[in-house]
């Protein structure tokens, strides 16, 4: 099959490594996106019968693991909200054998940057016997879960090479964006339609630029919260939340720290008690209409010695925010906001001395259930 891509896409060129490379890249391919399934008006551009057989579908089941799990989870929202589709969020490998009570009328999107995971290939194995519509997303073109499912859409990020995902997630979560408008245009709903994609990922990929911008800054925080602590905890409410849980992972995949996202409310449902004196808190801020109840959360740990570090967008930052996001609409903000943490995660990794793109006992593609 063909790839389009040129030597530089494989290279590192000034970069130390792929991770931070393709960091860097996100902007690009998010406008890359933008050029590729939005036509000049905006309007998005997507294969007639996929966006048909969606439209007939009542529950859309999305199926991953790893970070595209994570991206499937921030997703989740933004089709809820802009095509009015009740959504459920799987990890392939427990939804394989642990089938939950189907709709009438499931359609299956599979996230997956390389197209060869084995768990969620069962999945689709299953799907197809089933005779149920799937889709796979998908940045190998000709993979197996491409070939595999109904549909394909390609995420047109280039390759990937570090094992830590980071320009999959946010492409994966820009191409579903896209996605849940034509569904909800289809449908006729008003936040589709009002939704401007065009503007808002050129929005995300100017916000990502200022902070990859800032990243020597970033570094010196992951020098002073995380350099030599065990252990540390991401927490957020709403799409906070979900982007704690990729935030979390990458920390762990890469530096190895011991790290957990956690519902900021559930802190006081038993696991504050994991704060220390000096616990890294790393709380992410966008939403309005949870900011004020995340900042309590930040109190309770702050009263309790932990060393809290905070990421707010524009709109309802306060003067000893560590690090400010531009603003963009919430519903995509997980876009926006992982990129610090992808920083963070990476900045950790490297000052602890670790290969940051070959994690031990990680690998790319898991073949293998
Ligand atoms: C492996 C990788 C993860 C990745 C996951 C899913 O475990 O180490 O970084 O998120 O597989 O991979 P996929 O290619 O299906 O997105």
């Amino acid at each position: 099959y063909h790839v389009d891509m040129d030597a530089s896409d494989t290279e590192k060129g000034p970069f130390p490594f792929y991770m931070l490379k393709e960091i860097n890249e996100q902007p690009a391919v998010l406008r890359r996106l933008v050029q590729d399934y939005l036509d000049e008006s905006g309007k998005p551009v997507i294969e007639a019968d996929l966006l048909a057989a969606l439209d007939q579908a009542d529950r859309l089941y999305i199926l991953a693991a790893g970070t595209s799990y994570n991206a499937g989870l921030a997703a989740k929202s933004v089709f809820e909200n802009l095509a009015h589709i009740p959504v459920e969020v799987g990890l392939a490998s427990e939804f394989g054998y642990n089938t939950p009570l189907l709709s009438k009328k499931p359609f299956f999107l599979f996230l997956s940057q390389s197209g060869e995971t084995a768990d969620s290939r069962q999945v689709l194995v299953k799907v197809n016997q089933w005779g149920y519509p799937s889709l796979t997303m998908t940045n190998a073109q000709g993979s197996t879960l491409s070939r595999e499912a109904t549909y394909t859409m390609l995420l047109n990020a280039g390759p990937e090479i570090a094992v830590a995902s980071t320009k999959a997630y946010t492409a994966q979560i820009a191409l579903q964006t896209i996605l849940a408008k034509a569904l909800g245009e289809k449908r006729g709903v008003q936040a589709a339609i009002d939704f401007d994609a065009r503007t808002q990922l050129g929005l995300v990929a100017n916000g990502m630029q200022t902070i990859i911008d800032e990243k020597d800054f970033i570094n010196q925080l992951a020098q002073n919260y995380l350099a030599t602590t065990r252990n540390a905890f991401y927490i957020g409410r709403g799409y906070d939340y979900a982007v704690s849980l990729e935030a979390a992972l990458k920390l762990k995949e890469i530096s190895y720290v011991q790290a957990e996202g956690f519902a900021g409310a559930e802190l006081k449902h038993g696991t504050i008690s994991l704060i220390e004196d000096g616990t890294p808190v790393l709380a992410i801020i966008t939403d309005k209409r949870v900011a004020s109840h995340t900042r309590g959360n930040v109190q309770e740990v702050r009263a309790r010695g932990a060393h809290v570090l905070t990421i707010a967008m524009e709109d309802v930052a306060e003067k000893d925010d560590n690090i400010i996001l531009d603003n963009i609409d919430p519903l995509i903000s997980p876009l926006l906001s992982v990129v610090p943490t992808q920083l963070l995660a990476y900045y950790t990794s490297l000052n602890r001395g670790y290969d940051v793109d070959k994690p031990r006992n990680l690998a790319k593609a898991v073949t293998v259930e």
